[in-house]
């Protein structure tokens, strides 16, 4: 299968005159590549980035709000698609550090399903709770809540990716530790494991599970090979063309 690798700007570049030639320039060094690849800005550059879009980047947000309305600040889904975004990221552990919940993760899950937007749904466990021995409890409890209520043919026909992404492996986190091949393979078992148990087997084997927290070129491949693991989220090194594009060229 071809390689997923998602790009996190997070809250970055400053300005879009640095996105754009950022995004220029991953386009063109992506070109010809095995790995799939989507760039996920922030909203205010979608619109500018999507005008530039050959047909090799796919677009995502970081975000998607499931209503329109009263609803001061946010971005609907269908503004998104609007301007080609196929993808949003959701449930990611900065915005959960702001305070969103798994039930506000779930309704945003549901409503990127429902008009056909492609969701990452970001799950993982902090430092200590892997310390206290409650990393399965912890990624259970994520896509249980996540998920609830969507069905397993749902499930089963979506395209849904889940990232397992320890926050104590994001890069600049305070407890920063670095995530090996071999934790990742544990993840990557426990949560097909669990996709199992809520909706059978063949969603369990079948669900694309991608890896984040500080990707490089020096680690990108291992994740891919010895973790068995679908795809990448990267976020520090998606803002480094080079080593972007070096990361692309791993596979
Ligand atoms: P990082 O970020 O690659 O800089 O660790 C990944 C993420 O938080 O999505």
């Amino acid at each position: 299968m071809r390689p997923l690798i998602v790009a996190n700007w997070k809250c970055n570049p400053s300005t879009f005159a640095e996105a754009k030639k950022l995004f220029i320039a991953i386009d063109k060094g992506a070109k010809g590549k095995k790995a799939a690849v989507v760039i996920c800005p922030p909203f205010v550059f979608i619109p500018g980035l999507s005008a530039l879009r050959g047909s090799f980047l796919k677009l995502g947000a970081q975000d998607a709000f499931p209503e329109e309305g009263a609803f001061t600040g946010q971005v609907s889904i269908r503004m998104l698609k609007q301007f080609g975004c196929e993808y949003a990221i959701i449930g990611h552990s900065e915005k959960r550090a702001l305070g969103e919940t798994n039930e506000i993760i779930n309704k945003k899950i549901k409503a990127c399903l429902d008009n056909a937007i492609i969701p990452i749904f970001c799950i993982g466990e902090s430092g200590k709770e892997r310390k206290e021995g409650k990393t399965g409890e912890v990624l259970e409890r994520q896509l249980e809540l996540g998920l609830k209520g969507i069905s397993k043919f749902r499930i089963q026909n979506s395209k849904l990716i889940i990232v397992y992404e320890p926050i104590w492996a994001i890069s600049k986190g305070k407890d920063w530790n670095a995530c090996d091949a071999g934790k990742a393979r544990q993840a990557d078992v426990l949560i097909r494991k669990i996709i199992a148990k809520l909706y059978g087997k063949l969603a369990g084997d079948n669900v694309r599970i991608i890896y984040g927290g500080s990707v490089n070129p020096d680690n990108a491949l291992e994740f891919i090979e010895k973790a068995k693991m679908d795809g990448l989220l990267s976020g520090a090194a998606s803002l480094d063309a080079k080593k972007f594009i070096a990361i692309l060229s791993k596979f």
